[in-house]
């Protein structure tokens, strides 16, 4: 099978390549290596696979631009997709929203006219539990509605929820979209808690909450490549990926602290 892999640079993007290419896929990857945090992490995330891996094809181009995306899959077979790139982050689209309408509503189009050219036997792409907005109602709830985007960042999510909905009824493409909660792990993205706890106890510097420390649900990046995850979400969309009990999330700085060398971290900022 041959599944092309957007974002495979990035840290949910690049643990998705591996782990197919561990399972015998010819992967394409694409990525356009953008500095919204450093590119040296993204090549980093990459190296191994290009070039010394034969089942993988890389091309570092902008997948919101029609003709670069067509160009860079013209001649190789494509029988599913899995959307991972885009721009991410919450608290970036405040002041860089045409960041966000650029690849996660342009891109996404995109990709989805990709998906119905080549009627590939499965899209999968990222959503995030960002569409649950402000919701007290818990558990999370697939069926919930959310219509209530509280960033720019989840209405394009939101967004991208429907274009593929409308995909999926109008061509018949199998469609899957999982709505990640904040996911941790290897090779992680830096301008997320988890790193940037572990920075901030490394300098003992105190550390910065958000929400008035009403901390948001985790997930494990193996939670994510689990193939049970990836099998249960097959012809359901979109599905919510179980993340661990905002607690958890809480009591993460003190076994940061409590397995590393400092001891003494600067405390939660008010
Ligand atoms: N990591 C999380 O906790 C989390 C939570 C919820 C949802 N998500 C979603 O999961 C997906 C993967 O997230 P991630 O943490 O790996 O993010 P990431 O930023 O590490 O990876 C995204 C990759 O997409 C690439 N990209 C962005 N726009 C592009 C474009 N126009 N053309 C080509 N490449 C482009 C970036 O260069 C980056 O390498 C994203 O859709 C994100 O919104 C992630």
């Amino acid at each position: 099978m041959s599944v092309l892999v957007t974002g495979a640079a990035g840290f949910i993007g690049a643990h998705v390549v591996r782990a197919l290419l561990a399972r015998g896929e010819h992967v394409i990857g694409i990525d356009n290596l953008n500095d919204y945090y450093p590119v040296a992490l993204k090549t980093a995330r990459l190296r191994g696979l290009i070039g010394e891996q034969a089942n993988f094809a890389f091309h570092a181009i902008d997948f919101a631009d029609q003709a670069a995306l067509a160009d860079a899959v013209a001649g190789s077979e494509i029988d599913g997709i899995v959307h991972l790139g885009a721009q991410a982050g919450v608290r970036y689209s405040i002041e860089n929203p045409r960041a966000y309408g650029h690849s996660n509503l342009v891109g996404h189009l995109e990709l989805l006219e990709l998906a119905r050219q080549r009627q590939v036997r499965h899209f999968v792409y990222a959503s995030s539990s960002s569409v649950y907005g402000d919701t007290s109602t818990q558990p999370f709830d697939a069926e919930a509605r959310a219509d209530s985007p509280v960033s720019f960042y989840a209405a394009t999510k939101k967004a991208n929820e429907l274009m593929a909905e409308s995909y999926a009824h109008l061509y018949r493409v199998p469609m899957t979209g999982l709505r990640f909660f904040t996911v941790y792990g290897p090779w992680g993205r830096p301008d997320m808690a988890l790193w940037r706890f572990v920075e901030r106890i490394f300098a003992r510097q105190p550390l910065p909450i958000y929400n008035h420390g009403k901390m948001h649900a985790i997930s494990p990046i193996s939670t994510i490549l689990s193939p049970a995850c990836w099998q249960r979400s097959i012809g359901h969309p979109p599905m919510t990926a179980r993340p661990s009990p905002a607690a958890a999330c809480r009591r993460m700085p003190s076994i940061i602290s409590a397995t590393t060398a400092p001891r003494n971290w600067g405390g939660w900022s008010p």
